[in-house]
């Protein structure tokens, strides 16, 4: 079993990059290979409305020139999928926005190759913004027909400079039960 974590900061060893280590640290405890592919910073496009991964249905995206097809790919062959953002003027950054646009729209119209897939969202902040942030996220689970997967509080922290989310126990707390959690609900898929 495998999940994808895709990290939406620009700041590859900020906040968001430490819980998302928290909980791959107990997926990978409990048996499930974890990769953290780090998007945000990097230049991401975002869709053209064209149409053509409707047409195409080769499972790509026809804006080859950033990382997004090579995403899409892993979140294919994923069982699961975690995406983490800071939180950006209370929403997601757009780097993690393009990723939910375009492969959304490429698993979508190539036969919905995300159903029945385990998906959460993770969200960090300074201040204000997670719970909305955590929705956003959310709503792309929710018409993919993936099962989400929760914690003991919603899967939030709280920190502003990188590495300040360490002073959060609850967040540590809450992405220790998230990863515990997704890998009991993998197992309860993959191995019944
Ligand atoms: C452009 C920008 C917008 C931000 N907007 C918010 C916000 O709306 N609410 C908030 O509490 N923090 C906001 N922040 C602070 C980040 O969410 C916070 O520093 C977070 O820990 C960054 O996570 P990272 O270290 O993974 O990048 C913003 C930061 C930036 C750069």
């Amino acid at each position: 079993m495998k999940v994808l974590a895709v990290n939406g900061s620009p700041r590859p060893k900020g906040n968001t990059s430490i819980m998302l280590g928290w909980a791959a640290e107990e997926l990978s405890k409990a048996g499930v290979e974890v990769e953290i592919f780090q998007l945000g910073g990097r230049s991401v496009a975002g869709c053209k409305a064209c149409g053509a991964c409707w047409e195409k249905r080769d499972r790509r995206c026809v804006q080859d020139q950033d990382p997004v097809n090579e995403v899409i790919a892993k979140m294919i062959e994923a069982d699961g999928l975690i995406l983490g953002s800071p939180v950006y003027f209370s929403d997601l950054t757009p780097e993690l926005k393009a990723l939910i646009d375009r492969g959304g729209f490429v698993t979508l119209g190539n036969g919905r190759l995300m159903t029945r897939k385990v998906g959460a969202a993770v969200v960090v902040a300074r201040r204000a913004g997670q719970v909305h942030t955590y929705d956003s996220i959310n709503h792309f689970f929710g018409i993919m027909g993936m099962f989400t997967v929760g914690s003991i509080y919603w899967n939030l922290g709280v920190g502003r400079e990188p590495g300040e989310v360490n002073q959060d126990g609850e967040a540590k707390e809450t992405m220790i039960t998230l990863g515990q959690n997704m890998a009991w609900l993998l197992n309860k898929i993959h191995r019944p």
